[in-house]
């Protein structure tokens, strides 16, 4: 299934014993040099973007790519700058352990696959593809709510793999219900509650089209396929698609909410809950406080408070605000292994990495997401190794300085 032209995935043994980069680069450079084959598919993000948008409709690239109102945090996210690796010599890195301990679990890397909604405009395997990729690689996945595929059938994929489901609060409580009961009979690990979109964003790019995915029916894998959903409609969605989405609409979220409405999470369900979204650290605190194990430090990729803090710049006062004791999960801007690293470094247990493989997956399906998540090892890999850092749980603030240390 992966093979194909010098593509030559490693399999999930090799990827999780030491040392992936060194290993995957003598691999490329012996491919390159000995067998004059250089790697079929393109590495630097802009160019799998740009390979991603060959096979993307316009609405696609519009919902993928964009971000919220003048995209300022869009981009902003992407500037992890201020903040600059100081590496440290002769420290013994021969043998370098990339795994992580989580929610009690010991992960094999300090890198899962963001919950990212509709990605059957992405590929037409959607979920399914990404699911095999992060199986096969060992890196934990989070599903989105708004999937293309049903959770039932995402578990199924990913079989042993950590997975995580990510929640969005429907104002139907019988659905919303429904969600964690099915999450947890399908045997996800943790509920990732996101609180960072109580509206809609104002997203110019598809509001200039007049696009919204959900309204032709996509990402509505786990709303049709829900029981609670279907009772509370006077046709199935598959004889009115039509009524269904505009049911869908009225109940996606709830604007109402607030911190104490958390309880409602926990009467329903036993597993941890991960809030994601926070920027504020009294928000983290709250969150904390009202029986969240963990946070995600996020802007959602840009796409909702345009002109908000960046996640990286964000991150350093959550960390703060909750302790040590308390995982803190980051996401939103992360195109390179150094960005990984440097939110590790900031106090970061694990980070969610998002378009960059989503645009693999536009790419070349699974095969895709599997180059995009393998390269991304790889290169953080070998940048904890030049910093001089033998584990990933040993990155810490002392590995940067912020550009305001710096004399000019
Ligand atoms: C998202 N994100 C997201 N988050 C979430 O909690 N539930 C969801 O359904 C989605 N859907 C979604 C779709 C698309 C197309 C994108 C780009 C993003 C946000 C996602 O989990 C993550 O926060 C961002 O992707 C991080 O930004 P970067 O690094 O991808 O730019």
């Amino acid at each position: 299934m992966l093979a194909g032209g010098q593509y030559c995935p490693m399999s999930r043994s090799e990827t999780t014993s030491e040392n992936i980069g060194n290993r995957k680069l003598k691999q490329i450079y012996r491919q390159g040099m000995l067998e004059g084959e250089s790697p079929e598919l393109p590495v630097a993000f802009e160019e799998i973007r740009e390979a991603a948008w060959e096979n993307m409709s316009p609405e696609g690239k519009a919902y993928v790519h964009g971000g919220s109102g003048a995209e300022e945090t869009f981009h902003r996210n992407k500037d992890f700058s201020a903040w600059r690796i100081v590496p440290r010599m002769l420290r013994g890195v021969a043998e370098r352990d990339m795994s992580v301990e989580l929610l009690g679990e010991r992960q094999s890397w300090p890198m899962m696959v963001t919950p990212l909604g509709v990605q059957s405009l992405l590929h037409d395997d959607a979920e399914r593809a990404t699911a095999r990729a992060a199986a096969e690689l060992d890196v934990p996945f989070i599903l989105s709510s708004l999937s293309s595929t049903s959770m039932e059938d995402v578990a199924a994929e990913l079989g042993e793999t950590t997975k995580w489901f990510q929640f969005y609060w429907s104002s139907n409580k019988e659905l919303a219900r429904s969600f964690l009961h099915r999450a947890e009979a399908a045997g996800y690990d943790a509920i990732v509650l996101t609180v960072d979109a109580p509206t809609l964003g104002w997203r110019e790019r598809l509001v200039s089209r007049g696009y919204y995915p959900f309204m032709a029916g996509e990402g509505m894998a786990n709303y049709f396929s829900d029981p609670a959903f279907r009772d509370a409609l006077e046709q199935t969605p598959e004889e009115n698609p039509s009524a269904a989405v505009d049911y869908f609409l009225d109940v996606f979220g709830d604007s109402s909410l607030t911190w104490e409405d958390l309880s409602f999470v926990f009467e329903n369900t036993d597993l941890p809950v991960i809030v994601k979204g926070v920027l504020h650290p009294e928000d983290a605190r709250l969150a904390v406080e009202h029986g969240a194990v963990g946070v995600d430090v996020s802007t959602h990729g840009g796409r909702q408070v345009d002109g908000s803090i960046s996640a990286i710049e964000a991150l350093p006062g959550v960390v703060d605000a909750v302790g040590e004791d308390v995982p803190v999960m980051f996401d939103s801007g992360i195109r390179h292994g150094k960005d990984a690293f440097k939110a590790l470094a900031l106090g970061a247990d694990t980070v969610y990495l998002g378009r960059p493989w989503a645009y693999g997956l536009a790419m070349a399906g699974e095969r895709g997401v599997h180059h995009v998540l393998e390269n991304f090892l790889v290169e953080l890999d070998l940048t904890m190794g030049l910093a001089g850092i033998d584990a990933a749980e040993a990155i810490g603030r002392s590995a940067l300085t912020h550009e305001s240390n710096l004399a000019h």
